[in-house]
């Protein structure tokens, strides 16, 4: 079996309509937001008696890029010819038994920068600290050197490459962080970079500007550096990144030792004043205040979330219960590539009705995996999230994560036709084979873009 990318996506022989046929399973999850018990609901419509070919397996119908409706095939088609859709205008897309999920959706990446950081694997196996390689000029800040270096079309040839990667896990949609520039001319490269990709497709990309992700170098000597720095932020870096006019959302490192709650406040408040979103990087590696910031500020995302105090559960509970959900979007694949024992309490999440999201934290340092099935599979292993809800996690959870539930993240009438089928019978399949290639086809905008073909 090969992988097949597709540049710029097959457009179904010319055809305004896709029909995807012969699945063991559509996983729609249809309904919004899941939070608590619906969690665990994958809203989906399977073939009865597990026979694809059964009349009333379940199809998809696409039109010009959009989801028409998802069905048992026979009602499915009746539908189709009495609204008037011709049912000869519909390339045929054959699932053959497998599953068909919206596409992935990952809600939190850092997918551009240069070098690699494998030598801190070996150190942090020897006992080294995270923060202390920081500290010393290593971790992102080692990053940092290699990506400033780095041109912007290496940058896109990394991009492209990891990108690509994504794709060939059933990933459509990424957000992607700048914050290995920490300086105004290569912090815009970045988020100019991302926002290129995104638009030469086939995966969206969203761009968050991630400059407090570390302290900068050139600020690092002096006395009042993290203070310069977060003014230098709100002066400078900022108003330069609304002007470009690429990035989506504004993001802060806050973790004791790095950004306090106090300069996140005042950096995504300023952000937030210029029109963009907040997101943080909250409560990693200890109880930081990180939780409780993002819910008062109502924060689209609090990412993370391994180690946050009681106060902030609570209060991530309250903003949800008031109906200003934060998504708190969890990184298992990061707790496990750090080697750390401490893992987001995601149980205690659902049971307190905060909903839920899974990304990669796509890095060079913490999480250099590109695949949603695999974090699907470890949140499976050590959050203890059902394959159901772990699935929620990376669609619909994570579109909500994003602002864009209305587009993407769910098979449902008027969404985007961004589709994955799986080579398993059912969604909970998938995390089931961990590092197994499943990914039989790709749909994005209802051209298909990357197809397994037998040779
Ligand atoms: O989300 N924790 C901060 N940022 C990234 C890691 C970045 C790096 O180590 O290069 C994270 O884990
Ligand atoms: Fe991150």
């Amino acid at each position: 079996m090969a992988l097949r990318l597709i540049q710029g996506g097959r457009a179904s022989d010319g055809l305004p309509g896709l029909l995807i046929e012969h699945a063991g399973e559509v996983a729609t999850m249809a309904g919004g937001l899941r939070v608590g018990a619906r969690m665990d609901d994958a809203s989906a419509i399977a073939a009865p008696g597990g026979d694809p070919q059964h009349e009333a397996a379940p199809a998809v119908a696409c039109w010009e890029g959009r989801i028409l409706a998802a069905g048992p095939r026979v009602e499915l088609l009746q539908a189709l010819e009495g609204s008037g859709y011709t049912l000869a205008r519909f390339a045929r897309l054959d699932a053959a038994g497998g599953t068909v999920t919206p596409g992935l959706i990952d809600p939190h990446t850092h997918l551009l920068f240069a070098g690699s950081r494998e030598a801190e694997l070996v150190l942090r196996q020897r006992g080294a600290d995270y923060l202390e390689i920081l500290q010393a000029g290593g971790g992102i800040l080692s990053t940092v050197t290699a990506t400033r270096a780095a041109t912007e079309d290496e940058l896109t040839e990394h991009g492209r490459r990891w990108l690509g990667e994504m794709l060939s896990h059933g990933t459509t949609t990424i957000e992607a962080k700048s914050g290995y520039g920490l300086d105004l001319p290569t912090e815009l490269r970045l988020l100019e970079v991302a926002h290129r990709l995104g638009k030469e497709g086939p995966v969206e990309v969203l761009p968050t500007w991630l400059g407090a992700h570390a302290v900068a170098p050139e600020f690092r000597a002096r006395p009042d550096g993290t203070e310069a720095y977060v003014r230098h932020l709100i002066e400078e870096q900022l108003p330069g990144v609304v002007a470009q006019g690429r990035a989506r959302f504004a993001d802060v490192f806050c973790e004791r030792g790095v950004f306090s709650p106090a300069q996140a406040r005042r950096i995504l408040q300023a952000a937030a004043r210029l029109g963009l979103g907040s997101r943080l990087h909250a409560d990693e590696l200890a109880p930081s205040g990180g939780a409780e910031l993002a819910a008062e500020l109502g924060a689209m995302s609090a990412d993370h979330l391994a180690m946050p105090s009681a106060a902030g559960i609570d209060a991530l509970a309250a903003a949800a219960g008031a109906g200003r959900p934060v998504i708190a979007v969890l990184l298992p694949a990061t707790t496990w590539f750090l080697m750390h024992e401490e893992v987001a309490p995601a149980r205690t999440f659902i049971e307190r009705d905060i909903p839920v999201a899974l990304a990669t934290d796509f890095n060079p340092g913490t999480s250099p995996t590109p695949s949603l099935p695999l974090v699907m599979t470890v949140a499976c292993l050590a959050l203890k999230l059902t394959p159901t809800e772990a699935l929620a996690a990376v669609t619909v959870n994570a579109a909500a994560a994003l602002g864009i539930a209305d587009d993407v993240g769910s098979i449902e009438s008027g969404r985007q036709a961004d589709l994955t089928i799986w080579s398993v019978p059912s969604h909970r399949q998938i995390p089931y084979w961990p590092a197994a290639d499943l990914v039989r086809t790709v749909v994005k905008r209802g051209r298909v873009v990357v197809e397994r073909a037998a040779i």
